[in-house]
Order: structure tokens, then C-alpha cells, then sequence
């Protein structure tokens, strides 16, 4: 599925008449469209100089998180840690910032650079436990193409 899904991503990314933001967003519809565990994909980036995320492009429900400073719940984490974060099962997280009460599970991919961390990949899972390495890999991939048209 994800090999199938990787030159779909490059395309959007490679569609030059769209903005940057647009191309964001069909990538964030096309991986909730596409794997069913995906129930919301989003990106998060860092607010200038602030030490705080902003959101960025997402697909599927609103939610208050808009920023969320560094340190702070999952996505915080990783903006300090430069690492990819896999959650299992939110509710085992002491510093978990809950958007739904149907979320399951988490995976936060930190995007870098030139090799600094600018952001991140977001997906929350209404399924407890679906993320495997081949999730990671396949979003390290995503985040290096969006790397390329946000330098
Ligand atoms: N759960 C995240 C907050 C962002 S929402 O999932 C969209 C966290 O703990 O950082």
C-alpha cells in the first residue's frame, strides 16, 4: 500500500501550480482517504521564532490544538526530541494532548530541513496499536518530499 502511495505523493508535491499549502493539503486528504487507520493527518510547524507549533494544513475534525508549545503532549515532544514518536495507546501517555475522545493511538514524525526540525507529520488512529515501522518509513518519506517545495 504505502509503495503504491509514494509516487502519488510526489506527484501532488511535484504540482507546481499549486501553492504550498494546497499541495499540504491533498497530501493530508490523500493518506486519510487512503489508509482507513489514518483518521486525522496534519501538519504542524514551528511558529517562526516562538518555541511553539503551529498548525498547518489538516484533514479531518477541528481541533483546538492550533498551537501547542514546545514540550507540551506528543507533537511538543518531538519538536524537542527530533524523534519519531509511535503511541500505542494515548490513554498510557502522561503528556498527551487530547483533541478527541475516539483518538486510540498516535504516530508524530519530526520533517527537518537542512537538517533542522521545522515540523512535523501528525496522525491520530481511532484503532488501538496500527502503526508499525513501515507507517515511520513511509511518513519519513512524506516528510522528506514536503522538505524539498518548503526550504
Ligand atoms: N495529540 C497531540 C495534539 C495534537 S492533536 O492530536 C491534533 C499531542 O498530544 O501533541
Amino acid at each position: 500500500m504505502f509503495e503504491k502511495l509514494k509516487p502519488e505523493v510526489s506527484k501532488i508535491i511535484a504540482q507546481k501550480e499549486d501553492s504550498v499549502e494546497e499541495r499540504l493539503l491533498k497530501v493530508c486528504q490523500l493518506l486519510n482517504a487512503t489508509i482507513d487507520y489514518y483518521d486525522w493527518v496534519g501538519f504542524y510547524f514551528k511558529n517562526g521564532d516562538k518555541p511553539e507549533l503551529k498548525l498547518g494544513p489538516y484533514v479531518g475534525e477541528p481541533t483546538d490544538h492550533t498551537i501547542i508549545p514546545f514540550g507540551k503532549g506528543i507533537c511538543g515532544q518531538v519538536a524537542v526530541s527530533n524523534e519519531n514518536f509511535v503511541v500505542p495507546d494515548v490513554q498510557a501517555q502522561d503528556n498527551y494532548i487530547a483533541c478527541s475522545l475516539t483518538v486510540k493511538s498516535e504516530i508524530v514524525i519530526p520533517l527537518f530541513v537542512n537538517g533542522e526540525n521545522v515540523g512535523q507529520i501528525d496522525i491520530d488512529s481511532n484503532t488501538p496499536d496500527p502503526f508499525t515501522e513501515a507507517d515511520e518509513r513511509f511518513l519519513e518519506f512524506v516528510n522528506g518530499k514536503v522538505a524539498e517545495i518548503i526550504a
